[in-house]
């Protein structure tokens, strides 16, 4: 591929993306930014991929935003830039995808991993929202998607000290669905999205939809919403292919329509 910060393969159906900034602990600066907008666009409109894996090294995941290119920044450049603002491209991925975090997620990388559909923490991982400490606070959604996620008083902790959160206090919390051991730590996450991608993609796409709908929505419009489109998928051939696999005990042979 002909990015610089992060590395692309396509494994199958799984596209596998790592970032790679070792020299700063894949600090996100704005090349990186940049780099997975365009890699999550062409991930979500490549009909051959079926689940994506963003991960980083063994030592750390992210280590946060990139404090150098910040640290000079005013407030009307920040504003005037949308500084941040980008991610939502990432986040309005339609496909799913899994955050694997061994090593340090902190500050805007535990952001990222927050981002993600779901995540999978080696039992290295350690995430923190430290932005604190930097006189400042979470800017990419960490406010709100660790307050979702993990409640508010571990959030509040969690933002006002700064300490950061083991694999198994994630675990316990909710912060991600599983720990698996740092040996073999990504074979495993690969499993995992394989068997994501062997699944009906429009039904991937809905069931991703429908449960973001459940933070986005009240109960009785997110109830309507899945049932809407629950009903919706009756009108694919995956629907037919899907039972009728069920009744003839055979795996379904997905057309992705
Ligand atoms: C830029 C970073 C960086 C970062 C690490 N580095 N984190 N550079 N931005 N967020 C660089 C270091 O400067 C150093 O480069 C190299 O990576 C290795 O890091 P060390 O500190 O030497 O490693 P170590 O001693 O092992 O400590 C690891 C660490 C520590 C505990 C993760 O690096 C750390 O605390 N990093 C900052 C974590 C943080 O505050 N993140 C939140 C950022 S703000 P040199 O060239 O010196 O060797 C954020 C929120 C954004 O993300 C939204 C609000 C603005």
């Amino acid at each position: 591929t002909d990015y610089n910060s992060v590395l692309v393969e396509k494994r199958g159906a799984v596209t596998l993306v790592t970032l790679n900034r070792p020299q700063a602990l894949n600090a996100l600066n704005s090349e990186v930014l940049r780099e997975l907008i365009e890699v999550f666009a062409a991930y979500d409109a490549d009909d051959s991929q079926h689940c994506l894996v963003l991960t980083g090294s063994e030592k750390a995941f992210a280590a946060g935003a990139d404090i150098k290119e910040m640290q000079s920044q005013g407030f009307a450049e920040m504003y005037s830039a949308n500084f941040f603002g980008g991610w939502e491209q990432v986040t309005s991925t339609r496909k799913p995808w899994i955050a694997a975090v061994a090593g340090y997620a902190l500050g805007g990388g535990s952001e990222v991993a927050m981002m993600a559909d779901f995540i999978i923490a080696a039992d290295t991982a350690k995430f923190g929202q430290p932005e604190i400490k930097l006189g400042v606070t979470p800017g990419m959604g960490g406010s709100q998607r660790l307050a979702l996620a993990v409640g508010k008083a571990k959030a509040m902790e969690m933002c006002l000290t700064g300490r950061m959160m083991d694999a198994a206090e994630a675990e316990r919390s909710g912060l991600v669905a599983k720990v698996v051991p740092a040996e073999g730590f990504l074979d495993e996450v690969m499993k995992t999205a394989e068997a994501i991608a062997g699944m009906a993609p429009l039904a991937a796409i809905a069931n991703k939809e429908m449960i973001n709908a459940a933070f986005e929505m009240p109960l009785n419009q997110g109830i309507r919403f899945e049932r809407r489109l629950f009903h919706g998928l009756f009108g694919t051939e995956d629907q037919k292919e899907g039972m009728t696999a069920f009744v003839e005990k055979r795996p379904g042979n997905w057309k992705g329509r």
